[in-house]
């Protein structure tokens, strides 16, 4: 028997312990697939943040038209602060903490805050639209 023969056995042993290493995955392209140019039309945005907002475009308008953020239900500083802390989590929204409170306060001014009184601007305080109590 040669040297050859008895390594043999050992050499598929241990060419089968690498078998454990992650094995790279190919992508299967179709041969025809090209990238090219597109043009598309996005709708507009005729709501504009006022001047004082300047935050809040700089922080959310690169995701959010300035409808979506000013169609939102008035909310306070908490809910707030927990929608700022989810869209940098989650959505991995590139806001700086330090911007936290200025951006607070200035969603906060874009919608009537909550609790307010809904009928205190027409002077019928303590009722809803329909003047229920
Ligand atoms: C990096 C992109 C990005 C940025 C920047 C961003 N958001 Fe979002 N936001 C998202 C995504 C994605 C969703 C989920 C949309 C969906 O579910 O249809 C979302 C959802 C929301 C919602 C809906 C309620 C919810 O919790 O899903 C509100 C309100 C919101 N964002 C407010 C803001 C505000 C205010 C800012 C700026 C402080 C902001 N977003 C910045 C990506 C972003």
């Amino acid at each position: 028997m040669t040297r050859t023969a008895l390594l043999l056995p050992f050499a598929v042993l241990i060419g089968s312990c690498g078998q454990s290493a992650p094995t790279e995955r190919k992508l299967s392209v179709p041969a025809d697939f090209a990238f090219r140019s597109a043009s598309i039309t996005l709708p507009d945005d005729a709501t504009s943040l006022p001047a004082g907002a300047a935050i809040v475009t700089q922080n959310c308008t690169g995701c959010h038209s300035a409808e979506m953020i000013t169609v939102q239900p008035p909310l306070d500083a908490a809910k707030w602060q927990a929608e700022i802390d989810k869209m940098r989590g989650v959505f991995k929204a590139p806001i700086d903490p330090a911007d936290d409170p200025r951006l607070i306060a200035a969603l906060t001014a874009l919608a009537p805050s909550v609790g307010a009184d809904p009928g205190a601007d027409r002077g019928e305080a303590g009722t809803d639209e329909r003047g229920r109590p």
